[in-house]
């Protein structure tokens, strides 16, 4: 599909977006692995969340789906049934590391697939410590498709983490839950004591009774994060509330911080401190942005956003040089930010992202390419990329295939003079599938 988009004046509205992806996925795994039946509201109406719901159909969960709520009942931490064909993924790659995390742990073989894209994604960081706990995996090049051979109980490890991922901490999580003792993961090392990635796994666990514990140990070179869970934890069906997600909320944010006349609201969105990194570094960059009915629901902190858009940004005191830690918590937002770095007077400059060229898409080339199409001012580097302040210009561009870039295209489009081509935008429905209808009733 090609979607026409011409520049804007403004946003203005209120909008509810839909329930964050990463907590629904869990959301959906976790309930499945408790004992009783969970009701969850505001699931994700994501592609990649419908492809974690089918797998688990596949494994024999009984799921009911009505509009966002779904209700799933609990077979039980190793009660899965051997799925008679294939389980797909589809473009998720968090509905296959986590996925792979809970099938290492059951009686039975099984097989996991995915597109072209999620096809050519890394998997040994999973692959590793699953067989270091017993499983044993065929992957051909360490990609899908994955073919698991599980086993019941594993063993429990103790495994650092080579990369600061959530996905893998996950898996590695989930994998435990089966797992005789205690098993622990430990973080790369950090300059501060919060996690280096999203931690809505360890959060969900513990709401719903898992024995899960996270400590900072402070080292010689700075802090790390243990996280053990016990192999003996049982987990109780509790009903679940899924916040809207603040990586779709992003686009929202820059697209408003930007057009001058704007005010929007977008409410109850999930503002856990492991997301909340685009906030903290638009705001340091001069974006006003305030937080509102600030609450805690189903262990996740949730608020609502009011923007405003600004005439211009000035530069301030926040580095326009993104790297180190900060990376992680805004991993999925870094497309968008590249967006923002167009409007601002220093621009911006990523480092340290090297992980963007393995996501959906290779996110570095991507953003580049479709930049430089827009007439943007920026240079790429190998481990992300510089953009200065920019006269866009209204081009044909390409989703690569990626939602996060179609959508980061889309917001570049309204502060470009003249129309601009996405190329292959449907795929913004492996994350936000009304994102298009969304924008189009808040701009002016
Ligand atoms: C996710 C973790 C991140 C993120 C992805 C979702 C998750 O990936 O990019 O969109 O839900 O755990 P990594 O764990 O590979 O960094």
């Amino acid at each position: 599909m090609v979607m026409k988009i011409q520049s804007a004046n403004s946003l203005n509205g209120t909008i509810r977006l839909p329930g964050d992806k990463s907590i629904s996925h869990r959301a959906a795994i976790l309930s499945a692995m408790a004992t009783g039946e969970t009701r969850i509201e505001n699931f994700a109406a994501s592609e990649d969340c419908a492809s974690t719901l089918d797998c688990l159909q596949d494994l024999g969960v009984d799921i009911k789906k009505e509009n966002t709520t779904i209700f799933v009942k609990g077979v039980g931490k190793n009660g899965f049934s051997k799925p008679k064909n294939v389980l797909d993924c589809g473009n998720s790659g968090t509905t296959m590391r986590l996925l792979a995390g809970v099938l290492s742990g059951q009686s039975f073989d099984s097989v996991l697939i995915g597109d072209k894209s999620l096809t050519k994604r890394p998997m040994r960081r999973i692959i590793e410590p699953l067989t270091q706990m017993g499983a044993s995996i065929e992957a051909e090049n360490n990609c899908a498709p994955l073919k698991i051979y599980g086993k019941n109980p594993l063993r429990s490890i103790s495994y650092n983490l080579p990369v600061a991922s959530a996905q893998v901490k996950s898996c590695i999580l989930l994998a435990g839950l089966n797992a005789e003792g205690k098993t622990k993961v430990q973080s790369p090392n950090s300059e501060l004591q919060s996690p280096t990635s999203r931690n809505h796994t360890e959060l969900m666990m513990r709401y719903l009774g898992a024995e899960i514990e996270a400590n900072f140990i402070e080292t010689e070179h700075g802090f790390v994060e243990e996280i053990f869970v016990d192999g003996d934890s049982q987990l109780n069906a509790k009903n679940l509330n899924i916040p809207s997600d603040i990586s779709s909320a992003a686009f929202f944010l820059v697209a408003a911080s930007c057009l001058k006349d704007s005010k929007i609201v977008l409410e109850n969105v999930g503002l856990n401190p492991t997301r909340t990194a685009i906030i903290e570094v638009l705001r340091g960059l001069g974006a006003e942005i305030e937080i509102i009915n600030l609450r805690e629901i189903c262990n996740e902190t949730v608020g609502d956003l009011l923007v405003r858009g600004r005439e211009n940004f000035a530069p301030s005191n926040f580095s326009n040089i993104i790297s180190g830690e900060l990376i992680g918590n805004l991993i999925d937002e870094i497309p968008i930010l590249a967006i923002f770095g167009t409007q601002i007077d220093n621009g911006l400059e990523i480092h340290n992202a090297a992980e963007l060229r393995v996501k959906e898409s290779d996110r570095i080339k991507a953003v580049v390419e479709n930049l430089r199409r827009m007439n943007a001012d920026v240079e790429e580097f190998a481990d992300g990329f510089r953009v200065g302040k920019s006269e866009l210009r209204g081009a044909t561009v390409d989703s690569f295939g990626d939602h996060r870039i179609a959508m980061a295209f889309a917001v570049a489009a309204l502060f470009a003079k003249g129309e601009t081509e996405i190329f292959g935008a449907e795929c913004a429905g492996v994350s936000f599938p009304e994102f298009f209808q969304t924008l189009f009733k808040v701009m002016n």
